[in-house]
């Protein structure tokens, strides 16, 4: 999408090798009418295959998320990476690790956000090492329900993610692909 790579070629700040900041409009400060654009974009690209929720991970998926959940017209849930002290219900959980921050959490959704008739799309900022893709992936085949396909903002083409989630039957769709980083720049 012409609209998000121009911004990221204005604004993303590429750090080392391959990590790309893009704190100002997507995952600090939230450009809104940009997650807009990108979240009816997504509803355009995923409509009339039956969609009845659409799915985010905390924090940086949910603006997107959203406004996709907005254009579908279906709830959007949030999937928790801490459980809630006030969570009082039975919850499906799954273990994420994240090579980047270096850390694993428990991947937690509430069971009465989805059921066995339900077809989810999942929205994230972020393809790199499709870690947390593949945990809610694995959170709703849990669940019995089924998936449209993974909507990404921005998608790192060298890393595994895509190959990780297109070899379980995972459908992606990305906005921005980043071949490389050349000279301080990302390549579309
Ligand atoms: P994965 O989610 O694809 O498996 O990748 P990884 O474990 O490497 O990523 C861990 C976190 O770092 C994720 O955010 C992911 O979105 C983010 N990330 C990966 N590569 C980049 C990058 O080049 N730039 C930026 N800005 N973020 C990147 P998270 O921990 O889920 O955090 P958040 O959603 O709360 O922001």
């Amino acid at each position: 999408m012409k609209l998000l790579e121009e911004r990221i070629l204005q604004e993303g700040i590429v750090l080392g090798q391959d990590i790309l900041k893009v704190d100002g409009f997507i995952n600090h400060q939230v450009d809104i009418e940009l997650m807009e654009a990108l979240g009816q974009d997504m509803a355009e690209h995923f409509k009339g295959q039956g969609i009845t929720k659409v799915f985010t991970i905390e924090s940086s998926g949910i603006a997107p998320a959203l406004f996709t959940a907005r254009y579908l017209g279906v709830p959007m849930v949030i999937l928790k990476k801490q459980i809630s002290k006030n969570l009082q219900t039975e919850v499906w959980q799954t273990e994420v690790a994240s090579y980047t921050k270096d850390v694993s959490y428990e991947l937690t959704l509430a069971k009465n956000y989805i059921s066995d008739t339900d077809h989810i799309l999942i929205i994230d900022d972020f393809l790199a090492n499709g870690e947390a893709a593949t945990g809610a992936v694995r959170l709703i085949r849990k669940a019995h329900a089924t998936i449209a396909g993974v909507g990404i903002l921005i998608e790192k083409a060298f890393q595994p993610g895509r190959t990780k989630l297109e070899s379980q039957g995972i459908t992606v769709y990305a906005q921005a692909s980043i071949r490389a980083f050349e000279d301080g720049r990302a390549v579309f």
